[in-house]
């Protein structure tokens, strides 16, 4: 299965796709942490995507779309996977049709997370992840079960985003509206758009995500 989750910054598709990937065997692409282990690491598409990232915009389609093919073609991924972040422009979008065709792959639905951006920045400027484990959670929203202990694999170390401030999360929301959200009616268009409620708590988010995919 290849499923896009699709929604604004804050909107929940790490949360989700983590989820997901537990619950499903579907392998999480999400191209953010994937530029900001690129970022850690120094590489080349690390050095020119750092500075992009920290204003909030776009890295170019070109790097995005290379990226997202090399890593496709791995054999964890052969189970399915869930984008998360990729496609973002419709130069993407089409680059993802037309790589999906060459290695004989068919997209199997889209899920919108549709959010109010005035609830996006409290969520971001309030998240943080395992730095060992890479589990994420929310100062109010989500917390674990033990004070500074991750439920996951029990680390102590947690981490912050350096995009995760509220000048930046404008920008990123600026950039979600010009140019991602007009992927919506271009998936629309192919029937194969599906929406949940990204307002919701986050179980019920995951219940509506699997209701969608009982039908796939
Ligand atoms: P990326 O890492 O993808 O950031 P983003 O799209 O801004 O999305 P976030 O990761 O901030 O939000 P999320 O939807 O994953 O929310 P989460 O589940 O964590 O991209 C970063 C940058 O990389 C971009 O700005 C760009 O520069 C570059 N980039 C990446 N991909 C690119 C591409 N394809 N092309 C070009 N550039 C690209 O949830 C947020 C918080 O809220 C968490 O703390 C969570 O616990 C909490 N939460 C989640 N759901 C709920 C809920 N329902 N109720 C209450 N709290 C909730
Ligand atoms: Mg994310
Ligand atoms: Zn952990």
């Amino acid at each position: 299965m290849i499923l896009i989750l699709l929604g604004a910054p804050g909107a929940g598709k790490g949360t989700q796709a983590q989820r997901l990937q537990d619950s499903r065997g579907l392998v999480q692409l999400s191209t953010g942490d994937m530029l900001r282990a690129a970022v850690a690491a120094g590489t080349d598409v690390g050095k020119k995507a750092k500075e992009v990232m920290e204003r909030g915009e776009l890295v170019s389609d070109d790097i995005m779309t290379g990226i997202i093919s090399d890593r496709l073609d791995q054999p964890d991924c052969a189970n399915g996977v869930i984008l998360d972040g990729f496609p973002r422009t419709e130069a993407q979008a089409e680059a993802l049709d037309n790589m999906l065709n060459d290695k004989k792959l068919s997209l199997n639905a889209v899920i919108e997370m549709k959010t109010d951006d005035a609830v996006l920045v409290e969520r971001v400027t309030g998240r943080y992840t395992c730095a060992n484990c890479g589990a994420g959670y929310h100062d109010s929203f989500l917390k674990p079960a033990k004070e500074g202990v991750c439920d996951k694999c029990g680390g102590q170390e947690f981490t912050r985003r350096s995009d995760d401030n509220a000048e930046t999360v404008t920008s990123r929301l600026k950039a979600y509206h010009a140019q991602t959200a007009p992927l919506l009616p271009y998936y629309k268009g192919k029937g194969i758009l599906k929406q949940v409620d990204g307002m919701a708590e986050i179980n019920e988010v995951t219940r509506q995500i699997e209701a969608e995919l009982q039908n796939i």
